[in-house]
């Protein structure tokens, strides 16, 4: 048989069907598949990569990039919405490409995902661990620094003495603000250590503990159910749109708009242009860094589409699917498009290139407004700690979903034969795939403690596109080889919208920088080889089982 063979489309239908102790348990209703949307959706994209994309890339125009990539993310919802009600199973993409363009591109988009899921849950982990170390330093605990991040990352202490110095001091066009407590160490802060005459005293890291540790006991959540983990998405999500509005309403009457240039004379003092010019490099301001600021932000969209892994337990997939996946699509954008206008007019977007709290800085400055001794300033102050704070629960959810999606594809390609059949099982109490989450636990965690988020975040969003791109691709070709499916939802305008859907990701792709390419074909020649030592030799569908 062909390394295209494709695997009937009923026969999947047939087995997401099947009900028993050895499957999964299907209790989740829409509003419970919206909120496992959402809770994957906000994380450490909008809480800390925003304030990269408006300083690195776009400035004020970052609103402009949360478009473009929202738009993006709303075809490819579209395409994953018309896929997950017509073949409800919790593989997901991989389940849709072995249906439609066959096995080998199946095996491709499934060693993919784990890009995306499992290195997204990473990602997310490295980012909670420097969210809690700054809680902890902001509250007066201190944390050992050869445990706070990957081997080798370099930190350097601020007293506050130090930090009084060294604040707003000038290098190139950045304005430094550094934190009480360890800083990563960069060439702006060296220098300006240098002008004010410090010697920096740096310490390197051995292990990122918190991320390891956060990545076990998500894991083990995981492995107790399906219900309890939705149940504790479900609190979280609260508390995690509760942060956003609150940075909004309080936010929003502080915008100073000469921050994003609008109601100043442009060029005049203190009128920052709202797309800053291009710097003489790529990405660096002016149009293309308004692409590629998007690229960057794509990473704060990631995540409707894990939804669709949990079709098979879904009471309703045909039906609920999609409203999960555009649903919580939607919430996302219109937050978000408010979240960064409003971020780059509380503060100036040359302030914003190492924050890695932007949003509790953008509230810090909203605060630092309010007049002296009144209410209103202790209030905002206090909203700093509680973003602060809300954004350590908020990410705990975002690898809750991540790492709930990547099991569920490991689980569909060892039903297939493409993984070993063991890691199929499901635990006969908690109707979980346990053994494939406890793998997943093990590969998330050990990522988490010892790569460092630069190299991880850009990863995960290249592999994500791709995935969408050959998502698009296979509803087109499932239109023309099943036109009779009984399609519950159809992507409108199809023959427009999922090439387009195709088309953007590949742009947003080619936006990314090389290395980030290199890295995606380094590991899809490692699966390639995997494939054909293995999967290849044990495929259910090659073999006739
Ligand atoms: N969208 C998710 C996040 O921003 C992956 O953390």
């Amino acid at each position: 048989m062909s390394l295209f063979a494709t695997k009937s489309i009923d026969k999947i239908i047939a087995e997401a069907g099947e009900s028993g102790e050895h499957t999964l348990k299907k209790t989740l209703s829409a509003t419970a598949l919206t909120l496992l949307g959402i809770g994957a959706i906000i994380g450490t994209g909008i809480f800390v990569l925003t304030g990269q994309a408006a300083g690195k890339h776009a400035g004020p125009s970052v609103v402009v990039s949360m478009i473009i990539a929202g738009i993006v993310s709303l075809f490819a919802a579209l395409c994953y919405s018309e896929f997950a009600s017509a073949v409800p199973i919790s593989g997901s993409a991989y389940a849709y490409g072995y249906a439609t363009l066959g096995e080998f591109i199946a095996w491709i988009i499934g060693w993919d995902l784990i890009l995306e899921y499992a290195f997204g849950a990473a990602t997310v982990a490295v980012g909670w661990s420097g969210n809690v170390i700054k809680l902890l330093g902001a509250l007066g605990i201190p944390f050992p620094v050869s445990l706070s991040a990957a081997p080798g990352t370099k930190f350097i202490a601020f007293t506050s003495e130090m930090m009084q110095k060294v604040d707003g001091q000038k290098v190139g066009d950045t304005i430094l603000h550094p934190s009480l407590g360890y800083n990563v160490v960069t060439d702006e802060l060296l220098k300006a250590m240098g002008q004010v005459g410090i010697a920096p005293q740096i310490e390197t890291a051995l292990f990122n503990l918190p991320a390891f540790l956060i990545s076990i006991a998500v894991t083990l959540l995981l492995v107790k159910g399906i219900q309890e983990s939705a149940n504790f998405n479900s609190l979280v999500v609260v508390v995690k749109i509760f942060i956003v509005l609150l940075f909004i309403v309080a936010g929003i009457g502080f915008v100073n708009m000469s921050n994003i240039g609008i109601g100043c004379a442009a060029g005049s003092a203190g009128c920052a242009p709202f797309i800053p010019p291009n710097t003489g490099t790529f990405g660096e301001f002016g149009i293309s860094g308004i692409f590629t600021g998007a690229a960057v932000i794509f990473f704060a969209y990631i995540g409707f589409d894990a939804v669709s892994t949990a079709a098979q337990e879904a009471k309703n997939p045909q039906r609920d699917m999609p409203r999960g996946i555009v649903g919580s699509l939607l919430i996302c954008t219109v937050l978000y498009i408010l979240v960064s206008g409003i971020m780059v007019g509380l503060i100036s977007y040359t302030q914003l290139k190492g924050e890695t709290a932007p949003i509790a800085a953008a509230m810090n400055a909203a605060a630092n407004q309010a007049a002296e001794g009144t209410f209103l300033k202790t209030l905002l102050k206090s909203f700093t700690y509680i973003v602060l704070g809300g954004t350590v629960l908020g990410l705990s959810s975002t690898m809750i979903v991540m790492m709930m999606g990547q099991p569920r594809v490991f689980y569909s390609m060892a039903k297939d034969g493409l993984l070993p059949e063991w890691a199929a099982k499901i635990h006969p109490k908690y109707r979980t795939p346990y053994i494939t989450t406890l793998l997943t636990g093990a590969i998330v965690a050990v990522m988490a403690a010892l790569v460092p988020i630069s190299m991880l975040g850009e990863l995960v969003s290249i592999g994500t596109l791709f995935a969408f791109v050959i998502v698009a691709i296979g509803i087109l070709v499932l239109r023309k080889t099943r036109p009779d499916l009984p399609r519950p939802f159809k992507v409108p305008a199809v023959w427009l919208v999922a090439p387009l859907s195709a088309i953007t990701s590949l742009l947003l792709m080619a936006s990314l920088p090389l290395d980030t390419w290199i890295r995606l074909i380094v590991w899809m020649a490692i699966g390639l080889v995997i494939y054909f030592l293995y999967g290849a030799r044990h495929s259910h569908l090659r073999h006739g089982k």
